[in-house]
């Protein structure tokens, strides 16, 4: 964890134009800058940055939020990583709060092996570009296959010598422990002796998403049996393969832009693609994607085409698991590369263009693509078949989704008419599968909440409270508004000794007057603060760590108020600002949401007297309706004297 005044510090530097501007080239237009939107494709710019609210909009995509968010978004960071990045930036040490023995030594482990591994980078990149071995050996190799320098040393490429211990040499002399390097796969030892695990091999470090080096694949030159063509690191504290997506760091601009995320197989593959000009692409190396794996990429796009050679064993062990894709509202395209050609040789072989169409005509939706596959295994056998049938009408269930409805009847119509079943008999078998999964689903999640809105006794039923709920929605705008009051004006003075925040506060616990999940979240972290001794302003939310809270607060503060109704506006008076109002402001607000309240306590009432036929009973409600009306009235006429909304 970093220390609450590391984070102070950090946020008190930050500088909106500075860190936005570090990525792409903004230019002064009025009170804001402008410059051309970093997610999406647009040749006018429509990305703003607002240097006084310190917030970045862009009205193409939509796409908003803060210095910290954008960080997060444009670059993938964490939360941490991206305050990290600012205090390296502004050169602000990092302190960071204690933690357990048992994770410090975890991070101390990690640190010396990713200081190891880049040091190992530079060594093997040094081997392949400055030694007459690696000249002659590996890069004639890899020029010849096509690849350029600058490619090359893009992506940190490599080479160790076959003689077996310049590495370890190296190594030794620069002092590393000998647990690291043992860890880190670099060197095998035997007794006291350290030979290098890479011998004679093209080196590829893999990145992780912060950019840094977790691993390496190792690639003999000349193919044999004897050895194995790749050496891959082995898993250990920062080299976690089912976590691990070679390419992804280089791609996730390219990613998220192209709103599409290409796989392929191989080191290889991405580096041909790159250097056609393709960049949004990554290597699963050769195994079935895991759900770590689908996760990543969900984080930059729900868009994933996998390009595999055409007659690999692998295309099968990658299309499982990818349910699992379906679940999480991926949408998978296949295409498959002819001729045991790869991306890599096809490229090379056919250009880019040409490239470019036959992925274009060939991507195929992977569901589909399954069937056929299945449809040519199971031949003429029927029961095989109607296997089949169940597996796809499960697979397709999982589209569940409620935004991919249409999708699931596409699949419904496609596979249908493939398998050449009845499209009605397809969908009822569908809708078995979602509902049993719902029915297990239900049975986990005893007992069923019911909607509550805190404001009824136990013998009102909810429809009567939906009902009531339903006729004052539009009202929700004031529980809104009184969280911005609270934030805007908490820590001025209400009453003598009394801050705006006690007041507000006060009154939303009484009397329940918030029932919006999201705005209590922000009160009750508010009041937090606030009971620690801060003085919380809206500002410790939009950097607050929980960035889906922070965008809710955010949202919150999107649109300016209008101090509206009641006033002149041909009076020579100027407008009385909302500032000026906030008395009012807060005691509008508060009354507003009293109302709503009684409103809804005298609905609830009335159905209650509908239904109640014992007298005693029946006095005691009408009791109750007449101080209800009593309270509305004053309500209503107190609201009178302050400005509405
Ligand atoms: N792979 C591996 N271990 C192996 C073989 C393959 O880890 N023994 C992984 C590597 O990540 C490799 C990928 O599977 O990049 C695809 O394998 P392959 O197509 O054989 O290798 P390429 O990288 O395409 O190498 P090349 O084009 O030079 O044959
Ligand atoms: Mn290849």
């Amino acid at each position: 964890m970093i220390s609450p005044a590391t984070i102070q510090q950090i946020l008190s530097r930050i500088d909106i134009v500075d860190i936005v501007g570090s990525f792409i080239r903004l230019k002064k237009r009025g009170v804001n800058y402008l410059g051309l939107c970093p997610f999406h494709n647009e040749r006018t710019p429509s990305f703003t940055v607002s240097p006084s609210k310190e917030i970045y909009k862009c009205f193409g995509c939509g796409r908003s939020g803060n210095s910290i968010g954008f960080l997060m978004e444009h670059e993938k960071l964490s939360y941490v990583e991206a305050l990290k990045w600012l205090g390296a930036k502004y050169n602000i040490a990092i302190e960071e709060t204690e933690v357990s023995a048992e994770t410090k030594q975890l991070h101390a482990t990690a640190d010396s092996l990713y200081i190891l591994n880049n040091f190992a980078a530079q060594f093997f990149s040094d081997a392949l570009f400055n030694t007459d071995e690696g000249n002659n050996v590996a890069l004639t190799y890899l020029k010849q296959r096509g690849f350029r320098e600058e490619t090359l040393k893009k992506f940190g490429v490599g080479y160790n010598s076959e003689a077996g211990q310049a590495f370890t040499n190296a190594a030794f002399s620069a002092q590393y422990n000998r647990d690291v390097l043992q860890k880190s796969g670099l060197i095998t030892f035997r007794d006291d002796n350290g030979i290098d695990n890479y011998r004679g091999r093209i080196i590829f470090p893999v990145h992780n998403q912060s950019g840094k080096i977790a691993g390496f694949g190792a690639r003999i030159i000349k193919n044999n049996d004897r050895f194995p063509k790749y050496i891959n690191t082995p898993e250990n504290e920062i080299y976690i393969k089912s976590k691990i997506l070679y390419g992804a760091w280089f791609a996730r601009q390219a990613i998220d832009k192209a709103d599409e995320c290409l796989l392929v197989e191989g080191y290889t593959d991405v580096l041909a693609l790159h250097q056609a000009g393709i960049e949004n692409v990554v290597a699963s190396g050769g195994t079935s994607l895991t759900p770590d794996q689908l996760r990543l990429v969900k984080k930059y796009t729900n868009n994933l085409t996998i390009i595999y050679d055409g007659d690999a064993a692998g295309v099968k062990a990658a299309l499982r698991g990818l349910d699992l894709a379906l679940e999480e509202g991926l949408n998978v395209k296949l295409a498959l590369i002819p001729d045991n050609e790869d991306p890599d040789s096809f490229i090379q072989k056919t250009g880019i263009e040409n490239f470019n169409v036959f992925i274009k005509d060939n991507k195929k939706d992977f569901i589909l693509f399954q069937i056929e596959l299945a449809l040519k295994d199971a031949g003429q056998d029927s029961y095989k078949k109607s296997v089949l049938v169940n597996q796809v009408a499960e697979t397709i269930s999982k589209i569940n989704k409620a935004e991919d409805f249409t999708r699931q009847q596409d699949y419904i119509q496609k596979t249908s008419s493939l398998l050449n079943i009845d499209e009605a008999g397809l969908h009822s078998l569908v809708n078995k599968f979602v509902r049993e999964r719902i029915i297990k689903q239900e049975s986990k999640n005893l007992p069923a909440q019911n909607f509550d809105s805190g404001l009824t006794g136990p013998q009102t039923d909810n429809k009567t409270v939906e009902e009531a709920h339903e006729l004052f929605q539009p009202e929700e705008k004031n529980e809104q508004g009184l969280v911005r009051a609270l934030l805007e004006f908490g820590i001025k003075e209400w009453e003598k000794g009394q801050s705006v925040a006690q007041y507000i506060l006060s009154c939303i616990e009484e009397e329940e007057l918030v029932e919006d999940k999201n705005l209590l979240e922000i009160i009750a972290l508010y009041k937090k603060w606030y009971e620690e001794g801060q003085e919380p302003t809206e500002k410790n939310f939009l950097y607050y760590e929980d960035q889906a809270l922070a965008k809710k607060v955010f949202a919150l503060f999107e649109f300016p108020y209008e101090v509206s109704m009641g006033w002149n506006k041909h009076d020579a008076e100027p407008m009385p600002t909302r500032e000026s109002l906030y008395r009012q402001d807060v005691l509008s607000t508060i009354n507003y949401l009293r109302l709503k309240r009684i409103k809804t306590m005298i609905l609830v009432n009335q159905k209650d007297l509908e239904r109640n036929s014992d007298p005693s009973e029946l006095r005691e409600l009408i009791q109750l309706h007449r101080q209800l009306k009593e309270m509305e009235i004053q309500l209503t006429s107190s609201l009178g004297t302050v400005i509405l909304k």
